[in-house]
């Protein structure tokens, strides 16, 4: 679900009747026109009217475009102050970081929450405020998720905070708004609202590390050997599982998205592919060509067995 025009929440209420009254308020005003302009064509050319075409000129032309201008000022001015000042009651804190082309999704940890790192999906509680910082590692992007909230740029070297509240379960589509490079139309993201109950749930489960190993001498466990083998955690982080991949609880230093628990995912790439363990092994060996440009490089020359282990591998990370 990708539409501003069926908004989901309070903010993304505001910005549809923003965009109604706007509407209606521009036809409106073209209908008006059109029909003067074709008044003055088809009119009978008669002297006597010159005074009531000088105070249309004032009236039409000076003070009805002074007033309705003031007026959309106001009211948009308004819509504006409120969704940017956000609720007062106290809002989930999500930071998020901006790649070409991929979304890094961070939930810092917060009491007895402990941090949650992942990719290009976000999971929200309903009715509870939710407060994104959006920070950009590379060029220009613009995060967007058009049935909760505005659209908000994220630009590097600033720290932006786009407020907004998901008001109905469901799951949405966001999608990077900015053109940032070839594969900018494969930057989507998915927005999963349901219950705070719900959510703490998740919220647990992912902040777990990774499943234990799996099994000596199964596929599974190969592909894991064959994940070390091949430096992908270089990039990637798969916590609990790999050692040496990414301490901590930020992805400072690695350049691909955390993989602890991938298998969870429902896509893979940004929304390039949905999740299965095939397509992972298809993405291991031939992503150049399913989205050229990405910062990973393709794998082809690796046997295709051995990137469906690794697929086997990471399909154990639910
Ligand atoms: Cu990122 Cu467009």
């Amino acid at each position: 679900m990708q539409s501003a025009l069926d908004p989901r929440g309070p903010v993304a209420a505001d910005i549809a009747t923003l965009w109604w009254v706007l509407l209606a308020g521009a036809t409106l005003i073209y209908a008006l026109t059109m029909g003067l302009l074709l008044y003055a064509v088809f009119r009978r050319h008669d002297r006597r009217i010159h005074l009531r075409e000088g105070l249309l000129i004032v009236g039409g032309g000076l003070v009805f475009p002074t007033v309705t201008l003031i007026a959309l000022l106001i009211y948009a001015t308004d819509i504006g102050r409120r969704i940017v000042a956000g609720s007062d009651r106290p809002a989930l804190q999500i930071e998020v970081t901006a790649h070409q082309w991929w979304w890094e999704v961070h939930y810092p940890g917060y009491e007895d929450d402990l941090p949650v790192t992942t990719a290009n999906e976000l999971y929200l509680p309903l009715d509870v405020p939710v407060e994104v910082t959006l920070r950009s590692d590379d060029v220009i992007h613009s995060f967007w998720i058009p049935a909760l909230g505005g659209k908000l740029d994220a630009i590097p070297g600033r720290v932006s905070v786009l407020r907004f509240t998901a008001g109905e379960p469901g799951v949405y589509r966001g999608q990077c708004a900015e053109f940032c490079g070839a594969q900018h139309a494969r930057m989507a993201f998915q927005v999963v609202a349901q219950s705070p109950l719900e959510f703490a749930g998740w919220r647990r489960a992912r902040s777990l590390d990774a499943p234990s190993p799996p099994r000596e001498g199964s596929p599974a466990s190969n592909g894991r050997q064959a994940f070390i083998d091949h430096d992908c955690a270089e990039c990637h982080r798969v916590r609990g599982a790999i050692a040496g991949s990414g301490e901590g609880d930020r992805l400072t230093g690695l350049r691909g998205p955390d993989l602890t628990h991938v298998a969870a995912r429902s896509a893979l790439g940004a929304r390039t592919l949905p999740y299965s363990r095939e397509n992972v092994a298809r993405w291991i060996r031939h992503n150049q060509q399913l989205k050229p440009g990405n910062r990973m490089p393709d794998f082809s020359e690796l046997p295709e067995e051995t990137a469906r282990s690794i697929a086997d591998f990471l399909d154990t990370l639910q």
